[in-house]
């Protein structure tokens, strides 16, 4: 088999390749700025520059304070930092003898999941808010649960498997008013859609660079004006003593080139994501074919819930009454030349009926049916007549 085409990857939400200017930024900068930015000569001096270089335009980038960028391995540490940085040792924060309580949803990543659990090994509450048949979470529920003990929320902007923008401005209101701490992780908005961070009144966000064809094993957390965190990882109190460990200059480098690319195609673009005219042709194509239907928020509808502009996923009926199981189906799609995803990337050596769908009311067969389709800036229409082609195809295999 030929390798297959860039225009063949439709797995962009779990990983993207890097762009050919970052990869070009990283060589640089690897080249000039090796050093270790604590060490107290020339060599260092350059390497804690460019550092401060990179931090100072991610923060323009996202428009927040450059102090409070903070940098790490990628989205499950900083999901980790916040969630675990903002809820010490119930011995130091707890005089009343109620344990504090953390509210997550129903549909989160996998990274916050294990880090509520280790809250929960810590004394915490988690009460999950449950979602819609959409994903979206139920505002009454989640307003009713940020009554005490409630103190930390962690919610998901941009759902990972079904698509789903949760409306985070009227989540940060109601937190803001309740007095609770706020954590987004918003590792698949970032890119997607213009961030203004300073104008939100959310006080942690998660990010990582490998999503927007930046390299793997960078992230980063902003961290919000006043918001004191406990680092988890000790050492020589790199990064404002919130995460020890020499840092990657280079790919820290390489996630700001990676942002600012994002960053001009929104700009040029109206504050849109290019990609989503696409994304919305293909979702026409393949809804009109028998048996396709459509998991999350509908892309062609406007209004509340939107759907991340670069991702579509579904379930495909066999014809005889039964869901293709996703898994099955991802790996035929490939035999056809084209990668895509049964669901999310980290949740797919997992059981088969997908947490997220079944939070969303779908029973197990469909739930161990999601198909999962993600764009990248370099995808074009011959997409729209290939890819419906081979689902076809895959489909008569089945
Ligand atoms: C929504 C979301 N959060 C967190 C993560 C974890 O990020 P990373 O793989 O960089 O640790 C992912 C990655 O798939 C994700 O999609």
């Amino acid at each position: 088999m030929a390798p297959p085409s860039l225009s063949q990857y439709l797995d962009c939400c779990a990983t993207t390749p890097l762009a050919p200017e970052v990869a070009e930024r990283m060589a640089v900068v690897q080249a000039e700025a090796w050093g270790n930015p604590s060490s107290l000569h020339g060599f260092g001096f350059a390497a804690a520059e460019q550092l401060e270089r990179s931090r100072q335009a991610m923060a323009a980038l996202l428009g927040c304070q450059q102090e409070r960028v903070v940098f790490t391995s990628g989205g499950s540490e900083s999901i980790h930092l916040a969630l675990l940085g903002s809820a010490p040792p119930l011995e130091l924060t707890n005089t009343s003898g109620d344990a504090p309580r953390l509210l997550i949803s129903a549909v989160e990543h996998p990274a916050s999941r294990a880090a509520a659990a280790a809250l929960q090994r810590r004394g915490w509450l988690v009460q999950e808010v449950p979602v819609d048949r959409l994903g979206a979470i139920d505002l009454e529920a989640f307003e009713r649960l940020l009554a005490p003990p409630t103190r930390l929320v962690s919610l998901i902007w941009g759902q990972s498997e079904v698509g789903t923008i949760q409306p985070v401005e009227r989540i940060a209101a109601l937190c803001r008013s309740a007095g609770v701490l706020l954590h987004l992780d918003a590792v698949q908005v970032l890119g997607h859609q213009p961030l203004r961070l300073a104008e939100m009144p959310v006080d942690l966000l998660s990010f990582a660079a490998h999503k927007i064809q930046g390299p793997r094993g960078v992230g980063a957390l902003v961290v919000k004006p006043g918001i004191q965190l406990q680092p988890f990882i000790g050492g020589g109190g790199q990064e404002g003593g919130l995460r020890s460990g020499t840092e990657a200059v280079a790919l820290v480098a390489g996630f700001e080139a990676a942002l600012q690319l994002a960053t001009d195609r929104l700009v040029v673009h109206g504050d849109c994501d290019p990609v989503a005219p696409l994304r919305d042709a293909l979702a026409a194509e393949l809804l009109a074919m028998p048996g396709v239907v459509l998991t999350g928020p509908d892309p062609r509808q406007s209004g509340h819930p939107a759907r991340l502009p670069h991702h579509l996923s579904l379930l495909v009926h066999a014809g005889r009454g039964d869901w293709l199981n996703g898994r099955q189906l991802v790996q035929t799609l490939w035999r056809e030349g084209f990668a895509c995803s049964s669901g999310s990337a980290c949740s797919s050596s997992g059981s088969a009926a997908s947490a997220v769908l079944l939070a969303m009311g779908y029973e197990s067969s469909a739930a161990a049916a999601g198909l999962r389709i993600s764009l990248g800036p370099w995808h074009g229409s011959e997409l729209l007549e290939q890819f419906p082609q081979a689902l076809e195809r895959a489909r008569a295999a089945l």
